[in-house]
């Protein structure tokens, strides 16, 4: 008897010490899908069928953390994508090489961009992550501007340069202390970019300096620039450099890092995005629209040790 009551005092502590995650719990959605934007094809990919293609680490990458995907496809009219953004529950802008200007993968990221400001505003929250282009693309939607500038960071890896507000950041501050210290020290986030965004365009254009929170830095030697960041009052966030590529990308250059510190890096990054996702509620019409949508309708094509992207699914 005296032991039970023990255990009951016990459990009643518990009880009382974590009622709000217990409460967010109830409403966490398990079964999350992600939608990855496709873009143009690169000119002269020997491997393309159709008109365009999502690289298949940015769909490991968020398979790998407990989420399904969706590819969204361009080329699209703008009612089948507000008609998509009510059935997913969190959008992933992947790295490539398209104009962030002109091309349907800018149209796109813009449709659901608006689309998740107005959700988030209506208490409706939904997630965003960019990654490479992907971040350059949240800029020059937040600012109506592209103020990229031209870097040599093509192929690098590289620590972060932590800003104090990295600690008490939603992205980092699940991570282990040990991986915070593995990024700040060892050169395990790899860049692929040719422009970044400088800390001086940044803090100069009061649209992103009012919107997103910078986490870390980096520099080429001449132009400090902008590696992560979140926005203050979104659930969006924002990766200069690449960590899908460690776990699931394997061309032989230099910036490729496979340490088992890069992996972990990769998994908390999506797993932190996964579980964003899992804040929201979207669903799609029926089980038979959802499975229709799903990538695993397509199948991806190997196109080589020797290519960027090792394998891509290609669209019509
Ligand atoms: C799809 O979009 C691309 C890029 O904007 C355009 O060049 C192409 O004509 C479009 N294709 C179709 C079938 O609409
Ligand atoms: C961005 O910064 C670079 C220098 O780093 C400068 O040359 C360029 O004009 C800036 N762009 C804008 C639009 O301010
Ligand atoms: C590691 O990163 C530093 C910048 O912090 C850079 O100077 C150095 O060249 C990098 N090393 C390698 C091997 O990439």
């Amino acid at each position: 008897m005296c032991s039970l009551a023990v255990v009951f005092a016990v459990l009643a502590a518990f009880h009382c010490s974590v009622p709000v995650s217990a409460e967010s719990n109830l409403r966490s959605n398990y079964r999350p899908i992600i939608g990855v934007l496709a873009q143009e094809n690169i000119l002269g990919d020997p491997h393309a069928q159709g008109s365009s293609y999502i690289a298949a680490s940015y769909v490991k990458y968020l398979e790998s953390a407990g989420a399904r995907v969706v590819p969204i496809r361009i080329n699209r009219t703008n009612e089948e994508y507000v008609k998509l953004f009510n059935s997913i529950n969190g959008l992933l802008l992947p790295g490539g090489d398209v104009d962030l200007q002109k091309s349907q993968y800018s149209r796109l990221s813009k449709i659901f961009y608006d689309l998740a400001i107005k959700a988030n505003d209506a208490a409706d929250y939904f997630p965003i992550w960019g990654t490479c282009q992907g971040f350059q693309q949240m800029t020059v939607l937040t600012s109506s501007k592209n103020l990229l500038t031209l870097t040599d960071t093509k192929a690098v890896a590289l620590p972060l340069t932590f800003t104090p507000a990295a600690q008490n950041s939603r992205i980092f501050r699940s991570f282990p202390k040990d991986l915070l210290q593995s990024l700040a020290e060892e050169n395990i986030t790899s860049n692929f970019h040719s422009w970044s965004i400088t800390m001086q365009n940044f803090t100069r254009n009061v649209k992103l300096k009012r919107f997103y929170k910078i986490l870390s830095t980096n520099t080429d030697g001449i132009n400090e620039f902008i590696s992560t960041m979140e926005a203050y009052r979104y659930p969006f966030y924002a990766v200069q450099w690449h960590p899908e590529k460690s776990p699931f990308e394997w061309i032989d250059k230099p910036g490729m890092v496979h340490t088992p510190s890069s992996i972990r890096a990769s998994f908390y990054t999506a797993s932190f995005f996964v579980s964003e996702a899992m804040k929201n509620q979207h669903r799609f019409p029926s089980p038979s629209e959802e499975e229709k949508a799903l990538i695993y309708n397509y199948s991806p094509v190997f196109k080589g040790l020797g290519s960027i992207f090792m394998q891509n699914y290609y669209f019509d």
